[in-house]
């Protein structure tokens, strides 16, 4: 199954869904425009921001702390943001699209 990123253009990326990669890897691994993974996932960048649609969100639970921290710094943070490198793609994430927010492009 795939995962499919969508830039702010409206542009989509289908990348194959490889489970146990942080969904920044995968972004990474198929040249997804947008995200950058400039501190290689440790949560401390921030280039790995990406928009989920609420269904997911419920679906992959909460961030943890260190993950809100980092987001908080960004004005533009919507309720369904999330940081990339902090999600580990689940065979249960077929078929989810993946917003890429206006700024980071
Ligand atoms: Fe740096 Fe995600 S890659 S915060």
């Amino acid at each position: 199954s795939k995962i499919i990123f969508a830039m702010h253009d409206g542009k989509l990326h289908e990348t194959d869904l490889v489970e146990g990669k942080s969904l920044m890897q995968l972004a990474i691994d198929n040249g997804v425009p947008g995200i950058d993974g400039d501190c290689g996932g440790v949560c401390a960048c921030g280039t790995c921001h990406v928009i989920l649609d609420s269904r997911w969100l419920t679906k992959l639970g909460s961030h943890n702390a260190e993950e809100d921290q980092m987001l908080s710094m960004f004005p533009e943070r919507q309720t369904s943001s999330r940081l990339a490198c902090q999600i580990k793609v689940s065979a249960e994430m077929g078929g989810m699209i993946v917003q890429l927010p206006e700024f980071q492009m």
